[in-house]
């Protein structure tokens, strides 16, 4: 799918806020500093359309970015990342929980996992609640450029071993780096499916 345009349309912290029309939507969600604002320039093509940084905890609000003029982009802050309160670590922001319990529109989330580490207890935990409230995701393994490919084979190994004690079968996932341009065109490939999935009802 090329992208022909990639446009900011607004942020906020309130999920009734957000926009109204119908279009389908895809949200990008995972701990901080995984690389989410990263995967959505690497996507679209445009360097800086999604603010990032080094510090974890840059992406504060619920941010819709519409593409080629038909369907939305969202950039959630991350979950696992509390400047108050060790306690508060394990809460998800109310507004990220009321987001995808609420928006009808969103069409899959992908749950952004760093490559280099193990399973992670809260990122298994976020998918289970996606699993309990029905809400359909995909896995995407980010940074990929930090390890070498037998080593990527183990960890995407090790995380479907610990998957599969939970889970009846392994979600779609799909392994890519934002500085490499890596998975680009499957992440594209999968949402344009889903998108004309859509259209035809
Ligand atoms: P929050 O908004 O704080 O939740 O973080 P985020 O998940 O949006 O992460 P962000 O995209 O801001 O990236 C965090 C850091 O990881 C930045 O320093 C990025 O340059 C770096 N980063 C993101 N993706 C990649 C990648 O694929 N490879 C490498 N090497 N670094 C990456
Ligand atoms: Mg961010």
């Amino acid at each position: 799918m090329h992208i022909k345009s990639a446009e900011f349309v607004v942020s906020n912290s309130d999920v009734a806020k957000c926009p109204k029309s119908m279009l389908p939507e895809y949200a990008f969600i995972g701990r901080s500093n995984v690389g989410k604002s990263s995967l959505i320039n690497m996507l679209t093509g445009r360097k800086s359309l999604a603010k990032t940084s080094g510090r974890p905890g840059k992406t504060q609000l619920i941010n819709h970015f519409l593409i080629n003029k038909n369907w939305h982009l969202v950039d959630l802050p991350g979950y696992g990342y509390a400047r108050v309160s060790k306690s508060a670590k394990k809460v998800f922001q109310k507004f990220i929980t009321q987001y995808f319990a609420l928006r009808e529109q969103l069409v899959t989330a992908f749950v952004l996992v760093d490559i280099r580490h193990q399973p992670q207890p809260i990122d298994l935990e976020f998918m289970q609640w996606l699993g309990e409230h029905s809400i359909p995701f995909s896995i995407i393994f980010t940074k990929a450029d930090k390890l070498k490919p037998r080593a990527i084979e183990n960890h995407v190994e090790a995380y479907k071993t610990v998957l599969l004690e939970t889970w009846e079968d392994m979600p779609d996932y799909y392994i890519t780096s934002s500085t490499k341009d890596i998975g680009k065109d499957d992440v594209l490939k999968y949402i344009d499916a889903l998108n004309k999935n859509m259209e035809l009802g």
